[in-house]
């Protein structure tokens, strides 16, 4: 038993079952050894020497923040193009989306990338990163421009509930003979049936699931942060009627070491990754409640296409470079785009005294649209970068994808 877990079964002893979401802030967030605060562990996230135990978009490829940096400028342009357009990513981790975007935007426009201000935050940073990461408690208030988060939302505490005898009731996390156990009772907070309304009416015996109560707090922090502008949050999950549905009955908790799917979160505590996939109804309310509009969302694959991923696999096929080249990036690229990994990830956009309509690039499926746009520079993979090398195997166990089948086996 490590540390976490030690400190945890004491606590429950003490004072008795405590709520899944205590429990996973403490395994993920509570410092010194929480997962994501753990620091200079081999297979901690903030290590520099061993992959992480998760793989997102920005490691793909650069490709990802280039095509983003594209779609801020849009915004930049949206709000008038001011001296100072602020992007304030949250859950930055160790920065490599900042340094993607920032790197790209002097190459499409030199006005854009002076105004840009770019501020990276994190609840924890990275010691050591691609781009400086300051704290959460640091963010600028009162901004113009966009809020901008990459699997944010997934990766915040949950409570977890399951329907008996047609009731809902909260998975807690207790003890029993010194090791963490799951505990059914009535729920800690009557939010978490309140969020499901209706559909817990639908839901069959056993039905376990997840709620994001922390999303309330998040909202108000972004409309703290943005005065004016675009938040824009790229995650997976579904609208409320697709995730509580009785074909997910066995919920959207993932639990990831290295590389490998788990369904058992309180094994190896601190050590692995947890998520959970996103109520995207959730989101549109909590921003709602706090002042911003839902101006869209998309896939992934259709915002990045939109944006000009095909272009740039056009202009790869087209370009100069070695055969290895050639095939490294485009892996890179398609990675961000299959339609069971990445590409099914859900891009989201809300605005707040900031135009809509027409509707951004990336949200905007009509042809003309794209027909409109010019060649655009491409950013390749380097030894030096960071990103992930596919085809190098850097991350041999890279090849999990994101299936949303509606079997209820969905799974990083
Ligand atoms: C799965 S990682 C994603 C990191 C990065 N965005 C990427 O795409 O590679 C989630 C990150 O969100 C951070 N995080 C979680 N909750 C947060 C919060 N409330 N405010 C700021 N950062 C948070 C975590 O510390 C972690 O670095």
């Amino acid at each position: 038993m490590n540390y976490v877990e030690a400190m945890l079964v004491q606590r429950i002893r003490e004072s008795g079952p405590i709520t899944f979401a205590e429990f996973m802030e403490a395994a993920l967030y509570r410092p010194p050894y929480g997962y994501y605060a753990r620091r200079g562990e081999s297979s901690s996230p903030s290590s520099g020497s061993e992959p992480r135990d998760y793989f997102t978009s920005p490691m793909a490829h650069p490709a990802f923040g280039a095509l983003l940096a594209i779609q801020l400028k849009e915004t930049w342009r949206r709000l008038d193009a001011p001296d100072e357009f602020s992007v304030i990513e949250m859950g930055a981790g160790d920065g490599m989306l900042a340094r993607d975007v920032t790197a790209y935007a002097p190459r499409l426009d030199s006005a854009f990338a002076k105004a840009l201000r770019y501020v990276a935050v994190d609840r924890l940073p990275r010691q050591e990163g691609y781009y400086p990461v300051v704290e959460s408690g640091r963010i600028p208030s009162n901004v113009t421009g966009c809020v901008l988060s990459n699997e944010l939302l997934d990766s915040m505490p949950v409570h977890r509930f399951v329907i008996e005898q047609g009731r809902v009731l909260e998975i807690y996390v207790g003890e029993r003979s010194g090791e963490l156990c799951e505990v059914a009772r009535p729920q800690s907070d009557s939010a978490i049936s309140e969020r499901l309304g209706d559909l817990a009416g639908d839901l069959p015996d056993g039905f376990r699931g997840e709620v994001n109560l922390g999303l309330h707090t998040w909202a108000r922090q972004v409309s703290d942060t943005l005065r004016r502008g675009y938040a824009l949050n790229i995650d997976y999950g579904f609208d409320r009627p697709r995730l509580y549905t009785p074909a997910r009955w066995r919920g959207s908790l993932r639990c990831y070491y290295k590389h490998t799917l788990g369904s058992d979160p309180l094994k190896r505590v601190g050590r692995q990754d947890m998520t959970a996939h996103v109520d995207f109804t959730a989101v549109d309310e909590a921003l709602a409640g706090v002042g911003f509009s839902a101006a869209g969302y998309a896939t992934q694959a259709d915002f990045l296409g939109r944006l000009g991923a095909d272009k740039m696999l056009s202009a790869l096929r087209k370009g100069r470079l070695a055969q290895h080249e050639r095939d490294a990036n485009r892996a890179g690229i398609v990675e961000l785009l299959k339609p069971q990994g990445m590409g099914g990830f859900r891009v989201s956009i809300h605005h707040r005294d900031a135009a809509a309509d027409p509707p951004l690039a990336g949200l905007n499926s009509s042809d003309d649209a794209q027909a409109a746009s010019e060649p655009l520079p491409l950013p390749l993979l380097h030894d030096t970068t960071g990103h992930a090398s596919l085809l190098a195997s850097r991350y041999p166990n890279a090849a999990w994808s994101v299936t949303f089948s509606n079997d209820g086996r969905d799974g990083k």
